[in-house]
């Protein structure tokens, strides 16, 4: 399994430099076949220099430097050795206004890079209630300009009505959307949306689960641990 901590807009470079510290040594006790990512925000990221985790960025510009006022590029991720993205997350493309366009430019730039991509889709409520194939439909437009063939990435199943809601897709949902997600990409498929310690089992038991993508519940490592160590 593959636990990824995304603090969005949360946490500081002290709060996060505190919450790794407080998680490394627990870490001994998950199962060893299973990765931690942290995703902190840009400000926080550093070098922690961890086996048992690593970190990510939640975004950066497709260029290694250059006139891009307010962005980061490569040289700024390598000063910290940070070779993981997320790339796709619902709130860059509906909040930020990340057209499928940008989101596949930067996915080349960044497979360009040989970096770990974590490549998020997702469907709003209104094609969720359409049926399964309106959803298969959206969802593998998500792909378009995408080099699914590439070796180093993960994909991130996130229904977008279940992310901060609270309201989490039923284990028939995530079993049905999974499984049909597999045929498409045969890559590790995460689950993401209001997963918490109350649901992680029944979501980590989903045959084509391979690991989970948290907001809510990654603010705090014991809520986070309860994830990992569940
Ligand atoms: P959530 O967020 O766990 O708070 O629903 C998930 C995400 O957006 O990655």
């Amino acid at each position: 399994m593959i636990y990824a901590a995304n603090f969005k807009t949360n946490h500081t470079r002290q709060s996060t430099r505190e919450y790794l510290g407080k998680l490394q040594p627990q870490l001994s006790k998950k199962n060893p076949n299973d990765k931690v990512y942290i995703f902190p925000p840009l400000t926080a990221l550093d070098d922690y220099e961890s086996a048992d985790f690593r970190v990510g960025a939640q975004n950066a510009y497709p260029v290694e430097n250059g006139a891009f006022t307010g962005e980061v590029g490569v040289e700024q991720l390598t000063e910290f050795n940070i070779n993981t993205i997320l790339i796709g997350h619902s709130e860059r493309r509906d909040i930020i206004g990340e057209s499928q366009e940008d989101v596949a430019k930067k996915f080349a730039f960044f497979k360009e890079q040989g970096f770990e991509i974590i490549y998020c889709i997702g469907e709003s409520l209104e094609v969720r209630e359409e049926g399964i194939e309106a959803v298969m439909t959206h969802l593998v437009s998500q792909f378009e300009g995408i080099d699914t063939s590439y070796d180093n990435f993960v994909v991130a199943y996130e229904p977008i009505w279940a992310i901060g809601t609270g309201r989490t897709a039923s284990v028939d949902e995530i079993t049905e959307t999974h499984n049909a997600l597999k045929k498409v990409v045969d890559k590790p498929l995460l689950y993401g949306g209001s997963v918490k310690g109350a649901n992680i089992k029944e979501i980590a038991h989903v045959e084509n689960v391979d690991g989970v993508l948290v907001g809510g519940a990654s603010l705090k490592t014991e809520t986070f641990l309860e994830l990992v160590l569940h």
